[in-house]
């Protein structure tokens, strides 16, 4: 099946099968055997990082997955080093990424850009986040946590915690989920950050069974897996919205006091006031692995794309 992948844009994670991202997670195990060795799997090849906003996970595991299986790695971290600055269009600025590399990670503010990208490009173009819409390598390396911390990510009960109204990686987590059976999924947020109606719309139609609700105290005693998200600051169109907004949810060792022994706290990262820093510490602490596994599922997903052998 690892044809399916092969030159194949990455935009949503609802682009993809459950029997699909099983397939990246097994490649994604023998990425992680092999994650201390340089591999020339992907020699001869040159991956484009197009990083129109800031990023720190994203941009560079894309860019270790890569340098570590071999391929040549160019691109940029912001718009004020290329030639948008000079007015130059995205349209033109992806063509020529295009003519230089075999492949492009893009991420930009704007929701649809990546999907706009892969319109251009005769090249796969991979989604490193659009807006507020998709993340779809997140989602790729949650689930692949959730298995990894759980053995399944089926009849497990989630809770989705935080900005759930801005935030592209819980609304792709929460797409990732409608792929498998979770038993319950809680979207925990203040009513200004509620999830989308899109968001909302689809956990409905594939008959996920979820609730929304605002204090995380009455529900966590349930839940598994808690993922936890910041509220978007940069995403807001109204700063007042934001003020009004910031500060409204906290993870403390004090409200995990009441939760499973068994749970394990997952945030995409960065994290910014949300969770207690004497959390990091705890027993459910699990992002900072979350974090790591981006670079051996990158690995798996560069290969599949490009159709080497791992
Ligand atoms: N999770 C994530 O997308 O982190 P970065 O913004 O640092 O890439």
């Amino acid at each position: 099946m690892n044809g399916s992948f092969m030159g194949r844009d990455v935009i949503s994670i609802l682009d993809f099968k459950r029997e699909e991202l099983e397939e990246l997670f097994e490649l994604s195990d023998r990425a992680r055997k092999l994650v201390d060795r340089k591999l020339r799997l992907l020699e001869g090849k040159v991956v484009s990082l197009a990083f129109f906003e800031p990023s720190t996970r994203t941009r560079m595991s894309f860019e270790v997955a890569a340098r570590k299986l071999g391929a040549d790695v160019i691109g940029f971290s912001s718009e004020e080093s290329i030639s948008i600055a000079k007015g130059e269009n995205l349209a033109d600025t992806v063509r020529m990424l295009d003519s230089y590399s075999d492949l492009i990670v893009i991420r930009h503010k704007l929701e649809g850009a990546a999907k706009f990208a892969s319109e251009i490009a005769l090249n796969p173009v991979i989604n490193g986040g659009d807006g507020k819409q998709h993340h779809p390598t997140q989602a790729m390396i949650d689930l692949y946590t959730v298995r990894e911390l759980f053995s399944e990510i089926d009849g497990l009960t989630y809770a989705i915690v935080g900005d759930l109204r801005y935030g592209r990686a819980a609304a792709s987590f929460i797409y990732a989920l409608t792929l498998f059976k979770p038993l319950k999924v809680y979207l925990v947020s203040p009513p200004i950050l509620s999830a989308r109606p899109e968001v909302t719309s689809l956990l409905k139609s594939r008959g996920i069974v979820f609730e929304e609700l605002s204090k995380l105290d009455e529900v966590i005693e349930e839940v598994d897996v808690m993922y936890v998200t910041r509220v978007q600051r940069e995403r807001f169109p109204d700063p007042t919205e934001y003020e009004k907004a910031k500060g409204t949810y906290k993870i403390t060792l004090k409200l995990l006091e009441k939760a499973k022994h068994s749970l394990k706290i997952l945030h995409p990262l960065p994290k910014v006031d949300e969770i207690e820093l004497s959390v990091d510490n705890s027993k459910h602490a699990a992002y900072f692995l979350q974090a790591s596994l981006g670079v051996p599922v990158r690995m798996a997903l560069l290969t599949m794309v490009l159709g080497g052998e791992l």
